[in-house]
Order: C-alpha cells, then sequence, then structure tokens
C-alpha cells in the first residue's frame, strides 16, 4: 500500500501571499510536481495538517483541488493554523475528514490534535477515546493487524530549544495508549517542518519536512533551514514493516528571510 504524505503546507485565500517571503502555493506546486513525476500507483494521500494558513476556504480548494491530480483519495486533519469546521464542511470535500482509513491489512487512525487559537496540541477526550476504541477493535478483528496513527503535532518534544511547548500538551497520555497496544507500528506527524525518523518501545516516529519553509534542528532559538521542501511516501507491507522516504524538490533555490524570529 502506497502512501503519500504532505504536510504544512500553509497556503493562503490569496495565492499571491508569501510566508517569511517564501509563496506557499509556489512551492507546494513544486512539491506537487515531484509527486506526479514520482509516484506512479498511489493508494492515499494523507494531509497532516497546518492546510492553510488563514483557515480560508479558498486555500483548502485549491489545496483539494490539487489533490485530485493525483488520482488517489486524500484524507486531511487540521494543524494549529487550520479550522476544523471550515475543512469538514468543505464541499464536495466532506469524507477526506474522517478518523479510520482501512488499507489491506492496515488501519490509519486520523487524530485531531489542534486547539482552537493556540500553537500548541491536545487531544481531547473524544480523540483519546476514539483512538482506544480503534486500537482495541483492531486487536480483536484479525482482518486488519498493523495500525498507523496520524496528528499534527509532534507527541514527543522537537531537538530545538524554542519548540518546547508548541508539541502536544498530553503527550504522555497519548504514548501511554500507543504503548498499551501491540498493533501500531508507526506514529506520522509534521508540525516541527523537518525530517524525523526514529523508534521509541517497538514504534517509529515519523516527522515530515513542510511543502514550504523548514525549521532548523539543535538550536536554540527559531531559525529557518536551508533544505528545500518536500514530501514522504511510505510503504505499508502486509507484515507491519514500513518503507519510507522524504523526497525534496531539487534544482531550485528558494528564497526565505533568514532574519525571521518566529513564523
Ligand atoms: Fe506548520
Amino acid at each position: 500500500m502506497r502512501v503519500v504524505q504532505i504536510t504544512d503546507t500553509h497556503l493562503f485565500g490569496d495565492a499571491r501571499v508569501a510566508l517569511l517571503k517564501l509563496n506557499t502555493q509556489d512551492s507546494f506546486e513544486k512539491v506537487m510536481d515531484l509527486v506526479i513525476r514520482n509516484e506512479t500507483s498511489i493508494d492515499v494521500v494523507l494531509g497532516t495538517g497546518d492546510i492553510a494558513q488563514d483557515a480560508s476556504p479558498e486555500a483548502y480548494l485549491r489545496f483539494a483541488q490539487a489533490m485530485q491530480s493525483l488520482k488517489a483519495p486524500f484524507y486531511w486533519i487540521p494543524g494549529n493554523h487550520d479550522r476544523r469546521q471550515v475543512m469538514e464542511s468543505l464541499s464536495p470535500w466532506e469524507h477526506a475528514f474522517t478518523n479510520l482509513v482501512t488499507l489491506g491489512k492496515w488501519q490509519i487512525i486520523m487524530l485531531d490534535s489542534s486547539v482552537m487559537g493556540e500553537v500548541y496540541g491536545c487531544l481531547n477526550d473524544r480523540e483519546l477515546q476514539g483512538l482506544e476504541k480503534s486500537l482495541q477493535a483492531v486487536q480483536q478483528h484479525s482482518e486488519v493487524e498493523h495500525v498507523l496513527v496520524c496528528l499534527h503535532h509532534n507527541p514527543v518534544e522537537g531537538s530545538a530549544a524554542w519548540m518546547a511547548g508548541i508539541g502536544l500538551h498530553n503527550n504522555e497520555e497519548f504514548l501511554a495508549v500507543i504503548d498499551r497496544f501491540t498493533c501500531v507500528r508507526a506514529v506520522l506527524y509534521g508540525h516541527l517542518h523537518q525530517e524525523l525518523d526514529f523508534q521509541r518501545k517497538g514504534v517509529r516516529y515519523l516527522c515530515t519536512p513542510s511543502t514550504c519553509i523548514q525549521f532548523k534542528p539543535e538550536v536554540q532559538d527559531f531559525m529557518l533551514d536551508d533544505v528545500n521542501p518536500a514530501y514522504r511516501w511510505l510503504n505499508l507491507l502486509p507484515d507491519g514493516r514500513i518503507e519510507s522516504e522524504v523526497v525534496r524538490v531539487t534544482g531550485y533555490v528558494f528564497e526565505v528571510d533568514h532574519t525571521s524570529t518566529r513564523y
């Protein structure tokens, strides 16, 4: 099963607007060109939040229309810049807002970690209980064996000092649920605008770069990175293994505002 993850597109209602000097529509289109060139057969596309910078219907519509060119179903979850209500009611894409996607032996669980008006994330009782119920259902039914959990916010703290506090606030509760179920193979997220791939208690944690600006890891204060925008592909294998790579735009230099102290 071939999954493509596109995250943190930060599109504006007005496609001419830039984020820290970088036109997010332009960089999104360059990443989409790359996806179209590289990916011949996609089973599902996951948009893991910060789809829009300004939560405008126009930005969501442009994202959804671009997804159509990939000829695969897409599903999305909100990030800190998004508005759940706008995404949920965007016609004719209401079906893209869902908690569960079944792909062969795999269950993909989509969680909403957004908190209205806040940069940090939190999984409310409904999301946490839904996660637990979905994992119990997988353990009890043999047709689905492996789980990929998706959310926008990082459940493990980022490596830059300024990132303290912007991740998932109730990450301990979330990780306690993940740790209780042996069917979870990976947790997939965005938010940190950088590539991460590590193991924790037998579960793989994958963070994917944004399609626009990148955050430099392991620094004290906010700093943009020079690496190019990207997407991630994942092969979900029937035996529970995951092959995955981040693919970056090449041959193009994006201009960004390196003097900025926040985004
Ligand atoms: Fe973001």
